[in-house]
């Protein structure tokens, strides 16, 4: 069984090979101790069992390393594999309806009041057959890696009650078992208030707390725990109630935050010392202040931002308070159906101001960062994963700039050219 992936039962054997990209490869890019991104042009990069060996000038590497199976790049672009550190990805059906509403002027809330929303979703969920649910799962993480993503975090939250989010967590560790994508498992916990318990409240949360969480650190059932404060979903103290008793129980804390309004959240994160704030449409400049003295990652969620026309934060902002901001793709079917990374990077890109490095650290380095996976995750430093990605461009500054989004020529996963699908499935409902 190997480490790296999570819950994976496939052999190491099936994954890695002694590869060496060669010779021409335009651009390789890893990340020098001060998190600047260092680029080699024509430079080569070496894997030995599944990890980075060395990375450095092409011919300096084939002289030393004439054991390994040189891979051409051909001048093509080469970067760590992408890192997509917030999706929903388990759920049945879609909310298409939905979205002409929102086109028509009614607002994500008063939809949400009104039975739609999150709710619907989990009702069609609840009556999906489980192995539908799996498969589309697996179907999804493949296309994910098509996009270039090798590690992708995949949250629960459709589910609601807590036999139905158990039941999800389960699912999840079924799907991921089928598909060579590194997939980091949160559990997200308070999403909505669930029909079952509308006048028990409190007894939800004390659940949440008391049964559901050990339930999950006993069976190893996620890796992270999240919820929702906002307005419209939990408060602060719901949220920290949660969250701190997850940390008693050594799981990592993730928040989203500061979507809907301006909630506190983002200071709650910052104060608990969560991986990831994520949303934060709403923040203001202490919220990024705050998030920048604590290194917990800013995560966000264009799709969702123009799903529900709200504006996301300057770079200028998220700079001068010196936080580390991710981008995701918020996949779900109601505020982000978006199944490009990279495309969503191009969006926030333009929308919030970040040059073509800080997109691509807030989808590889600062992403692996959001789950906790830094160390390995995210770029091409040796002892890394060798997860890489070989673009079909030629430089950097073409990543952001395409639209739709540049496709990837060959996704490497612990050091394996994987073979992409020549005809993707269809992955939606
Ligand atoms: O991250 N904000 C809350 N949760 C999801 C949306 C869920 C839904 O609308 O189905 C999000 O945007
Ligand atoms: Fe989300």
């Amino acid at each position: 069984m190997r480490d790296g992936i999570n819950g994976s039962i496939v052999s190491d054997d099936i994954f890695y090979t002694d590869a060496r990209f060669s010779g021409d490869g335009r651009w390789i890019l890893i990340y020098g101790s001060n998190r600047e991104l260092l680029r080699s042009a024509t430079g080569a990069v070496v894997f030995r069992d599944g990890r980075v060996v060395e990375v450095g000038p092409g011919p300096d590497l084939l002289r030393r390393h004439g054991e390994a199976r040189p891979i051409n790049a051909y001048g093509h672009l080469v970067t760590p594999g992408l890192v997509d550190c917030h999706t929903h990805m388990i759920f049945a059906g879609h909310r298409a309806a939905e979205f002409q509403r929102k086109l028509a002027g009614e607002s994500y809330a008063e939809i949400s009041a009104a039975g739609g929303g999150i709710r619907s979703t989990v009702a069609v969920t609840s009556e999906e057959r489980d192995d539908l649910l799996e498969k589309s799962l697996s179907a999804r993480l493949e296309r994910w890696r098509a996009n270039g993503c090798t590690t992708v975090e995949v949250k629960t939250g459709y589910g609601l009650t807590p036999r139905r989010e158990v039941r999800l967590l389960e699912l999840v560790r079924g799907a991921i078992q089928r598909v060579p994508v590194r997939v980091q498992r949160t559990a997200l916990l308070l999403h909505a208030l669930p029909d079952e318990y509308r006048s028990r409240r409190r007894e939800y949360v004390e659940e949440m707390c008391e049964i559901v969480l050990p339930e999950i650190h006993m069976r190893q059932l996620a890796d992270a725990v999240d919820a929702f404060c906002d307005p419209i979903a939990f408060t602060v103290d719901e949220c920290r109630a949660l969250l701190t008793k997850a940390q008693e129980l050594g799981l990592a804390i993730k928040l989203h935050a500061e979507q809907t309004a301006r909630f506190g959240g983002a200071l709650l994160a910052a104060e608990l010392r969560a991986l990831s704030v994520d949303h934060l449409e709403s923040a203001r400049s202490e919220d990024w202040e705050a998030l920048g003295r604590s290194g917990t990652v800013g995560v966000l969620l264009p799709a969702a931002a123009l799903t529900l026309g709200q504006a996301l934060p300057r770079a200028t902002e998220i700079r001068a308070a010196g936080a580390r901001v991710a981008i995701a793709t918020d996949f779900n079917p109601g505020t982000a159906p978006a199944q490009s990374l990279l495309e969503c990077a191009a969006l926030a890109s333009r929308l919030c101001g970040f040059d073509a490095d800080e997109t691509l650290r807030a989808i590889t380095w600062n992403a692996a960062k959001a789950l906790g996976l830094e160390e390995r995750v995210g770029h091409l430093n040796p002892g890394a994963w060798g997860d890489a990605v070989v673009w079909e461009c030629e430089t950097l500054e073409e990543l952001p700039y395409w639209m739709p989004a540049v496709r990837p020529d060959c996704v490497f996963m612990r050091g394996a050219d994987l073979a992409l699908p020549a005809v993707e499935r269809r992955v939606w409902p």
